[in-house]
Formats: structure tokens, sequence, C-alpha cells
């Protein structure tokens, strides 16, 4: 089904580490599609909510008035928190972490929910996270849901993070990426789950063209 305005949203879901960033991207480029990473929106939450003092024991009414005198935009693949470009600062396993937190919590995902959608008015999208397929688009033209098994993530998120000279041993990643995952796939409130018309893709032994293959075989 085309969205409104008959723009087209493939709707991307899956576990930290499971490349489904690196695949949406590159998907995003070569359909002339805009890239939302709804990741980078729920960590510049998280840094604002962070800067602002909170923690994971702010109750739903601290974290609404901070959110209501703030701005978060993704544009050019870079995510601005109140005009600031944040893109470098909330990379860090720490922004992960709280982003995992706050994106728990009610006034978090309903603040985001309008920017999510608003991204998908102006033009094609592919667009990734959590809850793309089940709860933000859940008439998204197309589903997909990328996982690879926990060590293989693991090691992915150690590789990226080493990469950006972020002093992390291989045992942090794996506990960040299984931590992150078991907490974003319980809570109450749009968990990571795969949509029952998404098609799965498991990553494990695929390199990321091979992936990107199976996505275009399936459009
Ligand atoms: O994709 P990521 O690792 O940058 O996402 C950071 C955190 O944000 C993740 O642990 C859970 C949360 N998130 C979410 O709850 N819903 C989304 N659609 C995207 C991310």
């Amino acid at each position: 089904m085309t969205g409104k305005n008959g723009m087209r949203v493939i709707a991307i879901d899956g576990p930290a580490g499971s490349g489904k960033s690196t695949v949406a991207r590159a998907l995003a480029e070569r359909l002339g599609f805009d890239y939302l990473d709804t990741g980078a929106l729920y960590r510049a939450v998280a840094l604002k909510l962070v800067r602002a003092g909170l923690n994971e024991g702010a109750g739903d009414d601290v974290i609404s008035s901070v959110l209501r005198g703030t701005s978060i935009e993704f544009k050019n693949a870079a995510v601005y928190l109140d005009g600031e470009d944040v893109s470098v600062e909330i990379r860090t396993p720490e922004a992960g972490h709280f982003s995992s937190i706050f994106s728990a919590r009610r006034p978090v995902r309903d603040y985001l929910l309008d920017i999510q959608r608003n991204a998908a008015l102006s033009g094609s999208i592919v667009a990734e996270g959590r809850d793309m397929a089940t709860v933000v688009f859940p008439d998204a033209w197309r589903k997909f849901y990328i996982t690879a098994d926990e060590r293989t993530r693991a090691h992915r998120r150690f590789a990226q993070l080493r990469e950006k000279n972020t002093d992390i041993t291989q045992a942090e990643a794996l506990s960040d990426v299984s931590t992150r995952d078991t907490r974003d796939a319980a809570r109450a409130i749009a968990p990571l789950a795969k949509a029952d018309d998404a098609i799965e893709i498991d990553t494990t032994d695929l390199a990321i063209e091979e992936t990107i293959q199976r996505i275009m075989a399936a459009l």
C-alpha cells in the first residue's frame, strides 16, 4: 500500500547490530528514497533528557515538560537537537544505554510519533527502527525484519565503535547489545517485534550487499 499522498514507506525493524542501518541507508540511496534513522531520534531525545539532569527515575510529567520545548529533526542523515548537530555525540555507548531506557517511556514515544510520520509526508522513505512496521507505519508499502545471531551483532557493534576510537571491549559490546535488546523487546509500549506481515532476513551469514539484494528482490 502506498502511504498518504502516494508516498511509499519501506519499514525495517530489528535488534541492535543487525545491520539494518547500513542496509536501510544503502537501500534509500539506490531507490532515491529519503532515509529515516529513528534510533537517532531516540538517541537525541535521551541526550536532551540527560543534559536536563534526568535519569531513569524521572516521572512522566518531568519528561513531558522537558520535551515540550524541544526540537528534534533528522535531515541529510544528521540529527539536530534544538538546532545543534548531535550526530556524533549520540553514538556513544552511554547514549545508546539512555536511549534504550528512555525509549520505553510513553511521553518519549508520543513525542516522536508525529516527527516520524511527518517524515513520510514529503517523499518516499526507508524508515528503520524497532516499531516501524508495527506501530509507526502499520500500512507501510513493504516491511522487513532484519536480524542476526547475538554474537554476530555484538561483534559488528564492537567493530563499529572501535572504528570511531571508542574504548570498548568485545565483552562490553556483547553485554550492551544483549541488555538493550532484552529491554527493547520486553517493554510494554511498542516493543521490538516482527510484524506478522514483515519478511524476516537473518543476516548472520550474509554480506551487506546480499542483504540489500534480497530486499530489492522482494520489492
Ligand atoms: O537503532 P539504535 O541502536 O540507534 O536505537 C537506540 C535505541 O532507541 C534502542 O535501544 C531502542 C530505541 N528505539 C526505539 O525504541 N524505537 C525505535 N523505532 C528506534 C529505536
